[in-house]
């Protein structure tokens, strides 16, 4: 396992490309499985996370091939409906293609994925929307049987608003008889474009990017083509950066419109912004004023900048709480900024983030990718050298973060070895 070495204390500055969004990607990859031909998806991001992705879509028998920042899907050969477990206890984004198999080949085997490093996450609302819409479920083994002979169209109002289920259930829904409603849907951007990439695909849906979706299915759909969106997640960690360094950064390939609670949230921390239709400029030349944040859906601050914004805090004049109305123990990053010598104290859902004058270096390390992130980050302001280990959770969302970000004056490199 690789890890990151990092000498803090540098400001940065210069131009970084932002890569094709992991999360977009990872919902567009299965909508392929409902539809027969050849998929170019441009602006891919070279991830672990892709990798895997792809690695499960060929079990079942797609050819999947990432040439530069193209990914080539062809469906033709589609034997296998099972995601097994060894694929879905890698990344849970694998439930995906429940939705699309039932659709289209009327069975689906897939693992439960069980919980992640940072607590419960269940998948009832993917199940409860295949039910009603008409999929014969069952429980066991640690998987999820469904089969169903044509699914039906009908009303579903998620209790909880889900990127995932909300994205399942309109895969599912494209090739159902008949019109599904869909209240209280997601409207994240990456649901938003899976949504419109299902249309080029030749599916009925409107209501696009409103939390009520008509989907009106239809007997089939075909390839297609898509340009992948920016990751508004790498992004913000790169503005957090730029933030907590100093310098002036400017992002390029971004779409500033999806970013708009994390600049907001840094112009409230000191940080100038100069925002453009597809670049955004920052720079910091006084101290990190606090500023609280409270993590929340689409358009809130994503709860996958929250840790990144509590290392920005960790070097804040003064005390900004930290809140995650999403996923109430997201705090593994917590402990681990502590080590670097950040004051900090989880209460319920929130962190009290207490700035202090500096961080000092120190091994550390995380069991996920948003938490690693924060390391990453406030290794860049520590005093002395910081090393992070376990950095494969880094490359399942960031491509080549090291080397972006030497490229802005950073002093990190990456060291591989076994016992790291
Ligand atoms: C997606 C993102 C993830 C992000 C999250 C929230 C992908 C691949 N991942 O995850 O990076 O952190 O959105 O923005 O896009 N819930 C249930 N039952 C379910 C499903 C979800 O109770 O069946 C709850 C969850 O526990 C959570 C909330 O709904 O409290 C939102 O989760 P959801 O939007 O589904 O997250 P994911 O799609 O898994």
């Amino acid at each position: 396992m690789d890890k990151f070495v990092i000498r803090g204390g540098n400001p940065l500055n210069g131009t970084v490309s932002i890569s094709g969004a992991k999360n977009a990607t990872l919902a567009l990859m299965p909508a392929a499985l409902l539809a027969g031909g050849t998929f170019h998806l441009q602006n891919t991001p070279a991830l672990r996370d892709v990798n895997t992705m792809a690695a499960l879509l060929r079990t079942m028998g797609v050819a999947a091939e990432l040439k530069g920042h193209t990914l080539t899907l062809d469906t033709g050969g589609i034997r296998h409906f099972e995601a097994p477990y060894e694929h879905v206890k890698k990344m849970r984004a694998s439930i995906y293609v429940l939705g699309p198999l039932v659709a289209r080949y009327g069975q689906a085997k897939v693992s439960l994925p069980g919980g992640c490093a940072w607590g419960p996450r269940p998948v009832n609302l993917h199940i409860e929307a295949l039910r009603k819409l008409g999929a014969e479920i069952d429980l066991r083994e640690g998987y999820i049987f469904a089969r169903a002979n044509r699914l039906a169209g009908t009303r579903i109002h998620f209790d909880v608003s889900s990127v995932g289920a909300t994205g399942n259930t309109m895969m599912a829904a494209a090739l159902a008889r008949g019109t599904t409603l869909i209240e209280n849907a997601a409207i994240e951007p990456e649901i938003t474009q899976l949504a419109e990439f299902l249309v080029s695909m030749g599916a009925r849906i409107s209501g696009i990017g409103t939390n009520r979706i008509e989907v009106q299915g239809v007997d089939e759909l075909h390839a297609a083509d898509v340009q992948t969106i920016p990751d508004r997640i790498e992004a913000g960690t790169f503005l957090v950066a730029a933030a907590l360094c100093g310098g002036t950064v400017t992002l390029k390939n971004v779409l500033p419109d999806h970013l708009a609670a994390v600049t907001a949230k840094l112009q409230d921390a000191g940080a100038s912004l100069a925002i453009h239709p597809d670049s955004v400029t920052i720079s910091r030349t006084s101290r990190i004023s606090p500023v609280d944040v409270t993590a929340n859906i689409y358009p809130g601050f994503p709860t996958d900048m929250q840790a990144q914004w509590t290392a920005l805090m960790s070097v804040a004049e003064g005390t900004a709480v930290v809140t995650d109305s999403i996923y109430f123990d997201r705090f593994k990053h917590i402990p681990e900024l502590i080590r670097l010598g950040a004051d900090i104290e989880v209460k319920d859902n929130a962190a009290v983030v207490r700035g202090v004058r500096r961080l000092t270096g120190a091994k550390v390390m995380s069991t996920d990718l948003r938490a690693s992130a924060s390391l990453i980050l406030a290794g860049l302001v520590a005093e002395g050298a910081t090393e992070v280990l376990r950095v494969y959770h880094l490359d399942r969302g960031y491509e080549a973060i090291e080397k972006k970000l030497r490229t802005l004056g950073a002093d990190i490199e990456r060291v591989a070895g076994e016992e790291f």
